[in-house]
């Protein structure tokens, strides 16, 4: 086929105007999720520095030996769970273990990590360690999108199994989570950030996603990524 320049001129045009589009929504997802980790900041750990204030103040001024040691060992308490929240948060702001692993071993590692917060589910993973060349947005895309779907799990399922897969072909990456738990309606998807942000962030990498749930079914969540975003930028 012959290309002519008109034809050229108009791919170069809908090229730029994807990569706009992209800028446009990636800003805005920062946008959202630095209101999202404000929320949190606020949320959880003005929580735990009320607690840590109200005990801290009965240790100065109460008079028993007894009831100070209560209150210095639920202050410790507070400041275990504080820890582990403040990490959590780090990790969101910057998953600074993909730079360190690769998305593979990080991502081995974050299953480990709910695993040992969520005993009660079990949560089997095949995960391909060796992930290849990716491009930095889709590993942290990748990334998220299973923290998002393991904090939902945590948070919303009440599941008893969980079910992670991470597998690789040539040219994408394929991601599979789920879960046995209570599941939603399909109305009930939207009204979170969470979710929403997961399908603007895969679709702005032109990505497919798809989430499936219904009422006590679970849910079942599958990506697909390409692994290198910047060659389709430019086709
Ligand atoms: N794995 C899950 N099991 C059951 N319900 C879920 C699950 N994931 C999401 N949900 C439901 O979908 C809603 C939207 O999720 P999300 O967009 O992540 O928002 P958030 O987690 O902040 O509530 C949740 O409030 C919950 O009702
Ligand atoms: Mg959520």
């Amino acid at each position: 086929m012959k290309w002519d320049e008109n034809a050229m001129a108009d791919t170069l045009q809908e090229s730029t105007q994807n990569n706009r589009r992209l800028t446009q929504q990636i800003i805005r997802l920062q946008e959202d999720e630095r209101q999202s980790l404000a929320r949190d900041i606020h949320d959880e750990i003005g929580q735990y520095l009320t607690a840590i204030h109200v005990d801290a103040s009965a240790i100065l001024n109460g008079r028993k030996l007894s009831s100070a040691k209560e209150s210095a060992l639920a202050i410790s308490k507070v400041t275990r769970q504080m820890m582990d929240v403040v990490h959590q948060i780090i990790q969101r702001l910057r998953p600074r273990i993909l730079d360190e692993l690769g998305l593979g071993l990080a991502l081995i590692e974050l299953v480990d990590h709910w695993r040992q917060r969520c005993k009660n589910i079990k949560i089997v993973d095949h995960i391909d360690k060796n992930l290849g060349t990716l491009d930095e947005l889709v590993s942290i895309t990748a990334y998220r999108v299973i923290q998002e779907c393991l904090t939902n799990i945590a948070k919303h399922a009440n599941a008893a199994n969980v079910s992670v897969k991470v597998k690789q072909d040539e040219q994408f990456i394929h991601l599979y989570i789920e879960d046995d738990g209570v599941g939603f309606s399909q109305t009930v998807s939207t009204q979170g950030f969470g979710l929403a942000g997961m399908i603007e962030r895969v679709k702005g990498l032109l990505g497919e996603i798809n989430i499936q749930s219904s009422i006590d079914q679970g849910v079942k969540v599958t990506v697909k990524l390409r692994k290198r975003v910047h060659e389709v930028a430019i086709l």
